[in-house]
């Protein structure tokens, strides 16, 4: 593998299923599992098999079928977890187990009532139970983005010792600053001395909306796995969104990143899965949002229609979107008008586009957007007057 190439690891069918009203069953999780594949995640995360014998049915016939990608399924730092987990993954032809315990002092204190000594000894004990099944065995340290970076040094370096071969440090909580992310990743780099043994992974949520700012400046500081989910689903706020690192990696060529995902993929994926989880994506999401990609007022429509560089960074051809749109709303200019005349078939001059702006603002300010059939009716109405 390149040092340069970033894993991506979705789990839109594991955390982004967390969604309230987003529950998949087994053959709505295989179509997508399959849809993931082809886009080219390099692993996907299944489900969190001890859950529901709904969820165990779904790992299990997801590893029957993905050929390429790893298959995940989740589990706690519990022995039976950890069993029924590698039971579900049987037939996985790359299986992996990601278990783990949570480290804040926080959690250790709140959900555990324990001490850091004994959650490092759980820590250890659950990457050797998962060890007796598969060789790839991810940890997530939970709430890493609150655990004191000393001890998680401490923990990151024995779990590998146990065999994990990746490990998670999941801001589960959405809390860090992209910079405190970034030194948290560079922290573990600098002071575990077996982490040529393992890589590091990012699991950003975005309860302040850094999830995706986090992960990107966790693989700046040398992580090499994302944890993310298309469209961004996810527990509260969400996920660091596919789609967004993704493009990040992509365009930001200066940052000497890779994925595997074909890019192209990533609007009809969105879609699907915003159908099949009946969660549709909110229009101004980058990359996959229906306003990603159309100019509305004057200023930056006369801009586009000079040179499609100037308001677009990313040709929507590369995402697989529909072509930029220019919509017409109150605040539009006379090119776009033209423009959209000249689309439905109109050959106005300068001196006509000037008469039927006026008429198209008094019409534009009653309304949100100006439709095809507003247009229609402002052009026959002209081409009268034009005539008489
Ligand atoms: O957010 C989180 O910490 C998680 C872990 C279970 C990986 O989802
Ligand atoms: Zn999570």
């Amino acid at each position: 593998m390149s040092a340069n190439k970033i894993q991506i690891f979705d789990t839109t069918l594991r955390d982004g299923e967390q969604v309230p009203g987003c529950k998949l069953n087994t053959s709505e999780k295989v179509e997508l599992a399959l849809k993931l594949e082809e886009l080219g995640v390099d692993i996907i995360e299944a489900g969190f098999p001890i859950s529901s014998p709904g969820d165990f049915s779904s790992v299990n016939e997801i590893s029957k079928i993905i050929s390429n990608a790893s298959v995940c399924g989740l589990t706690r730092a519990v022995q039976k977890d950890i069993e029924v987990a590698a039971e579900a993954l049987k037939y996985a032809r790359r299986p992996r187990i990601h278990t783990g315990i949570g480290t804040s002092d926080l959690h250790i204190k709140a959900k555990f009532n324990s001490t850091r000594k004994d959650i490092l000894k759980r820590a250890i004990q659950c990457v050797k139970w998962a060890k007796n099944f598969v060789d790839d065995v991810e940890f997530y340290a939970e709430d890493a983005g609150r655990t004191d970076n000393e001890y998680l040094a401490t923990v990151v370096e024995a779990v590998i010792k146990a065999g994990a071969t990746v490990v998670n440090i999941p801001d589960t909580t959405g809390y860090c600053l992209p910079h405190q992310y970034g030194e948290k990743i560079a922290f573990l780099v600098n002071n575990v001395p077996n982490l040529d043994k393992a890589i590091l992974s990012c699991h950003c949520h975005n309860d302040l909306g850094m999830a995706t700012a986090n992960s990107i400046a966790g693989v700046i500081n040398g992580a090499r796995q994302i944890e993310c989910t298309i469209n961004g689903l996810g527990e509260r706020a969400g996920n660091t969104s596919l789609e967004e690192v993704v493009m990040i990696i992509k365009q930001h060529k200066e940052l000497d990143f890779y994925t595997s995902v074909n890019s192209r993929l990533l609007n009809p994926v969105s879609l699907l899965v915003a159908e099949t989880m009946r969660m549709p994506v909110q229009c101004n999401k980058a990359i996959v949002g229906t306003n990603a990609f159309s100019h509305s007022s004057g200023i930056h429509q006369d801009g586009f229609l000079k040179n499609a560089l100037t308001y677009e960074i990313i040709d929507p051809v590369e995402v697989g979107a529909e072509a930029s749109r220019i919509v017409l709303t109150a605040r539009s200019g006379r090119s776009a008008l033209a423009h959209r005349f000249h689309k439905l078939g109109y050959q106005f001059d300068r001196n006509d586009i000037d008469v039927l702006y006026q008429g198209f603002l008094m019409v534009a300010d009653k309304k949100k957007e100006v439709m095809e059939d507003d247009l229609n009716a402002l052009a026959q109405a002209h081409c009268k007057v034009v005539v008489v």
